[in-house]
This record gives C-alpha cells, structure tokens and sequence, in this order.
C-alpha cells in the first residue's frame, strides 16, 4: 500500500510544466477506434486512466501501443463490437460508455457495463440513451450491462435536458456516422469538447460548433487515421495555480492554454493573488500575507468547473475571512471536507452550500483521498499544513495527475511515495 508523505510548510517556486488533458485523452483515445488504421495521439498525460482506456481497447481487439512517451498509437483494423466490455473494467474508468457512442456509431452495436468513477452523487445516464434512440438505436439494460443496437443511424435532433459533458461526447461519438445531419442543442461546452471534435474532424468528421451550445455534425461513411496532439489539462493547471496560491508561492505553470483557465485566474485574483498571463503560461504570485476569502460557485464551462472545487475550496479554508462555495453540478461533492476539518479547518456544509471560515493555518493529520480531485486537495491541504501529513488511497490521485510527485517536488515541495505494509 502506498502513502503520500507532505512535510507541509514550504512554499513553491519555479516552473511546472502541465501534461494532456485526462478529460480529453479518454474520448479521443475511444475514438480513434472510427478510423480502422493507426491512430498517432500526441501529448497522451502517463495515467492510470489512460493505461485503463488502452487496457480495454486491447480487449476488444486493438493494437494499443506507446512508443514513446506521450504518444500512443492506436490501430483498431481487428477491433470487435460484439464483445460485451465487463465491469471489473467500467467500474474503474467512467470515460468507458464513451465506447457506447464510438461502437455503435461504427459497428451499429455495444454491449458496455455501467460505468463507474469518482462518485459524487447518482450519475445517472439518461441523457446518452435519449440522444442514442434519437438517432434510431435500441437501447436496454439488464443485469447492469447497457446494450444498444441499431440497423442504421439517422440524424436527427437531439436537445440535452440538462448540460452534460458525458452526454454531449457520446451524441457526438454516435452522430459521426448517421446518415444525414444531427444537431446537439444544450451542449456542453469545456475545452475537451473543442478538442474532440478537432480530433473527430481529422479523421475525416463533419463537427461544427464545438465550445458552443449547439453541435452540428454531418454524418460521413468513411473515415481514416491521424496525428494528432491533446490540449493541456486545464484541471491539473488549475490544481497546481490552487497549490501556489495556498503555499505563498511564485509558480510559472507552462504549456497551458490561459483562456481555458480565465474561470480560475479570476477567483484567484478575486482573493487577492496575482496572475499573469503569458502566451501558453500563468504565473501565480501569491507573496505577502493570507489571501482574501471569496464566493465560488461551480457550473458547466466557461463557469468555474467541478473538478477545481475541492482544491479552492482548500485554499480558503486558510484566507483571511469567510467563503462560501457553491457545487451546482453534483448532489454530493463536499464529502472531502470531513477530512479538511480533521486538518483544522473551519467549515459547515449546508445543502449545496460549503461555509468557510478562514484560519490561519491547517495542522497535519493522517488522511484520506476519497475521490480524484479529493485527492488533489489533500494534497494542497498538506503543502500548507504544518508538520507531516500522510494521505492514503492515492491510487485514485494516480488516476489523473501524471508525475505529480516529481513535478511538486522541483518547485520545493516535501513530498514522497512511500510503501507501507498494509498490516
Ligand atoms: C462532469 C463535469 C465535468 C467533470 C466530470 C468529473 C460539468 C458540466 N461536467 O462531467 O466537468 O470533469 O463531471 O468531475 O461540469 N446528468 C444527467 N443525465 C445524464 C448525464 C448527466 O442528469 O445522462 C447530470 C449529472 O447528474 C450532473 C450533470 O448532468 O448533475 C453534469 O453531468 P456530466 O457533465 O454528464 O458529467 P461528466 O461528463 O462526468
């Protein structure tokens, strides 16, 4: 069993350079299955999800290989449809119903158990099987394993009840094929939408009107190879901003797209950190007393996004004065903050609603990460806490956050994988 270790008290200073984004590497990976050739994806972030995303592609019969670091190259000449992809494989990885869209789209069959990940609340999937059967699928679920079907795909209009990045993917995925034109209404907008249509695009995809709320796709019959290079992680940018700012620190992050991280920058700055935006970098300088509290409130993109809310939540439970934090996408997101409160920090949970009340400092404590970006705040919580805080379950951080020891550790963090025994 494995540990993360955090003497927490430095503060952070030099450059972390930000890997591919994990939230657009798993569609796009899934993908690449539409061209029947090689696939060369670029700028692939070395996580657990990732390697679960080609462990399951070689399954249904890819060729799924990494000749280099941060590339992998997919060839699905030999992939099958009719493989039912089972659940010790979904469970682990919830980017795996993406495979729904991609096989049936291609193949006109998919047979994948639910799916799993973070949980946060019901994650129901009702809007991916609305846009399934709007395009002519059949779709059932029995004994937890959804299967869709269909003789042919139509265009067709979808309008998404509630914006959802999942559903959005997967109406796209499926679309890229049926006959005719599909128009997505009340899409999701985050930056790995954009990215997936690119990717879509140069294989030879008709999309239009990704990073806008409506989608228009054109369906084509053939389809081909690509290169192709993944956006930055705007999440891992946004963690690593958070991190800086909580510790005092002067931090370049680079290789970063800045516009996609306006939503952070500007609660940032809201508590009185300074950003400066270069042309594919943020520099974070946070010197000079405890920042000031503010409100967050999470939305879909270009709102402030979920996956950063446990993190900034983290900075202010430490700035000076009360927060409060809003989570307006999930039921259930603030379960991490138990474990915030064993560190020392002030906070009452109302509903949708986080109360923070500054404190000078968090104390170290031995600590659990619950989820993913949980996970991440545990760690921002270390960095600034004093003394040494242990946080377990770190296989769920390993799920996103590529070398995050390594990157941590050259701009001055204490922090180490260590092995325990699990008696
Ligand atoms: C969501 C986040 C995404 C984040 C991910 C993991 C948004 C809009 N999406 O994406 O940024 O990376 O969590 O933390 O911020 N929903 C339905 N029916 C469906 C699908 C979704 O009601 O069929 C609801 C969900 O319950 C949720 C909301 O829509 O309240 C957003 O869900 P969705 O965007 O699909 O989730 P993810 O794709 O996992």
């Amino acid at each position: 069993m494995e540990r993360f270790v955090i003497r927490g008290g430095n503060k952070l200073n030099g450059k972390i350079t930000i890997s591919g984004a994990k939230n657009a590497a798993l569609p796009i990976i899934a993908a690449s299955v539409f061209a029947g050739e090689p696939c060369r994806i670029e700028n692939v972030p070395e996580i657990s999800d990732v390697r679960m995303m080609g462990k399951i592609l070689r399954y249904i019969g890819a060729e799924v290989t990494m000749p280099e670091p941060g590339v992998m190259v997919v060839d699905s000449k030999n992939v099958k449809a009719d493989i039912t992809i089972p659940d010790e494989m979904t469970r682990k990885l919830r980017a795996s119903y993406y495979l729904l869209g991609v096989l049936l789209s291609k193949y006109g069959c998919a047979s994948v158990a639910l799916p799993g990940g973070c949980y946060f609340g019901v994650r129901p999937i009702d809007q991916h099987i609305k846009a399934f059967e709007a395009l002519g699928a059949t779709v059932s679920t029995d004994n937890a394993i959804v299967d869709v079907k269909c003789d042919e795909l139509y265009g067709s209009s979808i309008y998404l009840d509630v914006v959802s990045v999942g559903a959005t993917i997967n109406a796209m995925l499926a679309a890229v094929k049926a006959k005719g034109l599909t128009v997505i209404e009340n899409a999701a907008r985050e930056p790995h939408i954009v990215d997936l249509a690119n990717f879509l695009n140069s294989m030879g995809a008709d999309v239009r009107g990704a990073g806008t709320e409506v989608i228009k796709i054109r369906g084509v019959s053939e389809m081909h190879g690509c290169t192709y290079s993944i956006i930055p992680d705007q999440i891992e940018a946004g963690t690593y901003m958070v991190a800086a700012a909580a510790t005092g620190g002067d931090v370049l992050i680079d290789n970063v797209i800045p516009k996609h991280l306006e939503s952070i920058s500007n609660k940032l700055e809201d508590c009185g950190v300074t950003v400066i935006e270069g042309d594919e970098s943020v520099r974070i300088i946070s010197e000079g007393g405890r920042p000031r509290a503010c409100r967050v409130k999470t939305s879909p993109h270009p709102g402030f996004p979920t996956d950063m809310q446990p993190q900034f939540a983290t900075l202010l439970t430490i700035c000076d004065g009360n927060s409060t934090v809003v989570e307006d996408v999930w039921d259930n997101r603030f379960k991490y903050i138990d474990q915030l409160r064993r560190m020392g920090a002030n906070i009452i949970v109302n509903g949708d609603t986080a109360l923070i009340t500054g404190v000078d400092s968090l104390h170290s404590a031995p600590v659990e990460a619950d989820d993913l970006r949980a996970g991440a705040a545990m760690i921002i919580a270390g960095l600034i806490a004093n003394g040494e805080t242990s946080i377990g379950n770190i296989k769920l951080i390993d799920r996103g956050y590529e070398n995050i020891v390594e990157k941590l550790t050259a701009v001055g963090a204490d922090i180490a994988r260590v092995s325990f025994d699990e008696d």
